[in-house]
């Protein structure tokens, strides 16, 4: 195994075959493990030094028309209580988050088509023209190509949207039959052409998911070539249809994280809150596999325990300010320093 992690660290690419035999031998053998988080460690701080990132969330609305079957905000949950924030409640997180460090706000929501493409754009000018200096980052589904464009052309710097699975059959089992892989992989072409800064990613341990999956997932992130993937692991939520189903796997996460820094030497990649919330020390763990982002809740306060895609999700009960200072000791403590910057990808 250790060639073929020497390979990826070459050539920047596997064979799905060999994806597939590394990621089946996620937990055979300790010190490969090593050895991969070695090398991931290596790179990135070739590119990014020790420095993390820190991107401010606004979790903006936690309405939704879709019915992803993992999704605890899902839109048949009737047991979700339901908001939305005012352009004015979104500005004033922004100016909190300004005067925290954060110099990336990303707007993050379900699929709320109260928020027109009119809505969203003066939103996003507003952002823009308040904080100059700052990139805005969507993360707000799937639109049609003239909509994206206006966003970007509005000051929208960035896009995020997982691509979940990138197997048709996989997506089928994870989604209503109203969304297809197909839409989504051409919501991400759309916006690459747009000229955003894209991210994609997908769960690591969700239902039906196999090495042969995660393998067609690091060839499609591949051709992508995005500039952020998000991944963290499955958990489930106790009002969805995969309620009964088993969480993912702390150690394959921190693979997989390992192995996109390989392939993806300069990507934005975030070690993320599902990863710290299966365990306590995750997010310090997926800066120890490579991930050099970090994205703190900056939703006020009053809605975080609305916001749950999944269960015994973590900060919903802490201000801001608490969170960033918790994160910014935590980073320190393992020899990283979280920087007040945009944080845009460098250039491979
Ligand atoms: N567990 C982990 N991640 C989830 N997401 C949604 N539901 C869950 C869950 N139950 C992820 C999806 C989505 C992102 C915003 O959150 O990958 O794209």
């Amino acid at each position: 195994m250790k060639d073929l992690i020497d390979k990826l660290e070459a050539n920047h690419l596997l064979t799905k075959n060999e994806f597939a035999s590394l990621i089946a031998s996620f937990d055979k053998d300790e010190a490969i493990t090593r050895y991969l988080f070695d090398r991931a460690i290596f790179v990135r701080k070739q590119h990014y030094n020790n420095e993390i990132y820190i991107r401010g969330l606004i979790e903006f609305t936690n309405i939704c028309r879709n019915d992803c079957y993992y999704c605890g905000i899902r839109a048949s949950n009737e047991n979700v209580s339901r908001y939305r924030l005012t352009k004015e409640e979104i500005l004033h997180c922004c100016e909190l988050g300004y005067q925290l460090g954060f110099r990336t706000f990303v707007l993050q929501g379900g699929e709320d088509m109260f928020f027109t493409e009119k809505i969203m754009v003066d939103i996003i000018a507003s952002i823009k023209q308040l904080y100059p200096d700052c990139a805005i980052t969507l993360s707000i589904g799937e639109r049609d190509y003239d909509t994206y464009l206006a966003y970007f052309r509005a000051g929208a710097d960035r896009y995020l949207l997982r691509h979940e699975t990138a197997n048709e059959t996989h997506y089928g089992q994870l989604h209503p039959q109203k969304l297809s892989s197909k839409n989504r992989k051409r919501c991400l072409e759309d916006l690459k052409r747009i000229g955003f800064q894209v991210g994609t990613g997908f769960m690591v341990g969700s239902p039906y998911q196999t090495p042969n999956y995660l393998a067609e997932d690091m060839l499609y992130i591949a051709k992508l070539q995005p500039q952020m993937v998000g991944i963290g692991p499955f958990i489930p939520h106790h009002e969805t249809p995969f309620a009964k189903e088993k969480a993912g796997n702390t150690e394959l996460t921190l693979f997989m994280l390992a192995l996109i820094r390989l392939m993806l030497p300069t990507v934005l990649l975030p070690s993320t809150t599902a990863l710290g919330t299966i365990d306590e020390s995750g997010r310090e763990k997926g800066i120890l596999a490579g991930a050099n982002v970090v994205m703190p809740n900056l939703s006020p306060i009053n809605v975080r325990k609305k916001y749950l895609l999944y269960d015994d999700k973590i900060c919903t009960g802490a201000e801001t300010a608490e969170c960033k200072e918790d994160m910014m000791k935590r980073m320190m403590k393992i020899g990283y320093k979280v920087v007040t910057a945009r944080g845009d990808a460098k250039p491979f």
